[in-house]
């Protein structure tokens, strides 16, 4: 039997809905600082599909496109001078920063209000996160909570591998999991026979980049598999870790790619300026 398809894109279109019937009841429009350093291409795709998310939601964005030689000290000014700005409800730098300028990313998390970031970067809300107690989840694990959820996946009790350990996805995903009563093992490019490890997994997440990874001979019959990853295949389409043809064979669930995880990563952001802009007296 064919797994239930995880539908993000049409999860994050009603996601959407709600966001945008919220903003308008806010005092105030609800504003995002964007900040660009340099001209990564994909960072500015990136950043033109957040500001134009924004757009469909009634959420401001304001953005600062920077040359790549700012420099660390500009950068920071810049953060600073948003910080203070009382009508800024959110900040995101987009990373990485180029290459070759001596930027020093974890000053620049550091650098922004606890209060304004809606990536939850900043050590202060990775910790907060940590302990179960966040204002802001990040982004791409809030979404595939919400994803869980909308299908009726509960984390509960079951055997949940996460394979990938970076700071913004693998980590707090394992976290938001383990909040939610599961059973979790991190998996990454060191874990000996991670099909073994894999196949044990009621809940699997891959969240690593590398195409054909997860074949569904690693997979447990009827699991929900999430694949968070943005590859491209051979012929430049978009793909993620998971065999989607094999493995949608074996899973009770999938998300596929593109449309599933992307989506609702989407999301979340809006989400997490919404709450930043509706947190603040007088919204
Ligand atoms: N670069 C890749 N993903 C992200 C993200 O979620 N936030 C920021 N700020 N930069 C990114």
């Amino acid at each position: 039997m064919s797994a239930i398809i995880m539908d993000g894109k049409a999860l994050a279109a009603k996601w959407k809905a709600d966001i945008r019937e919220k903003t308008a009841r806010l005092a105030r429009p609800a504003v995002l600082a964007v900040i660009l350093v340099g001209n990564n291409p994909a960072s500015r795709v990136y950043v033109n599909g957040k500001e134009r998310d924004c757009a469909e939601c009634g959420i401001r964005s304001q953005e600062y496109a920077l040359p790549e030689n700012i420099g660390q000290r500009a950068l920071l000014e810049l953060i600073d001078t948003l910080n203070r700005e009382q009508e800024v409800d959110g900040i995101l730098c987009q990373l990485p920063l180029p290459e070759g300028y001596d930027y020093d990313e974890q000053e620049v998390l550091l650098s922004i209000d606890p209060r304004k970031d809606v990536d939850a970067f900043h050590p202060y809300n990775v910790g907060r996160i940590m302990i179960g107690d966040s204002t802001y989840l990040p982004c791409t694990p809030a979404g595939v909570m919400a994803l869980l959820d909308e299908y009726g996946v509960d984390p509960a009790g079951k055997r949940c591998v996460v394979v990938g350990r970076s700071n913004i996805v693998g980590k707090p995903m394992a976290m938001l999991l383990l909040h939610r009563h599961g059973t979790v093992t991190i998996c990454h490019s060191r874990t000996p026979n991670l099909g073994e490890v894999t196949a044990q997994a009621d809940i699997l997440i891959s969240a690593v980049g590398k195409r054909g990874l997860i074949t569904a001979d690693m997979v447990k019959p009827g699991a929900c598999v999430i694949d968070v990853a943005m590859n491209r295949d051979g012929e430049g389409k978009l793909c993620g870790d998971v065999d989607f043809p094999a493995v949608k064979e074996k899973a009770g669930w999938i998300t596929p790619v593109p449309g599933g995880c992307g989506p609702m990563t989407r999301v979340m952001l809006l989400q997490n300026t919404l709450t930043a802009a509706a947190g603040k007296k007088g919204s």
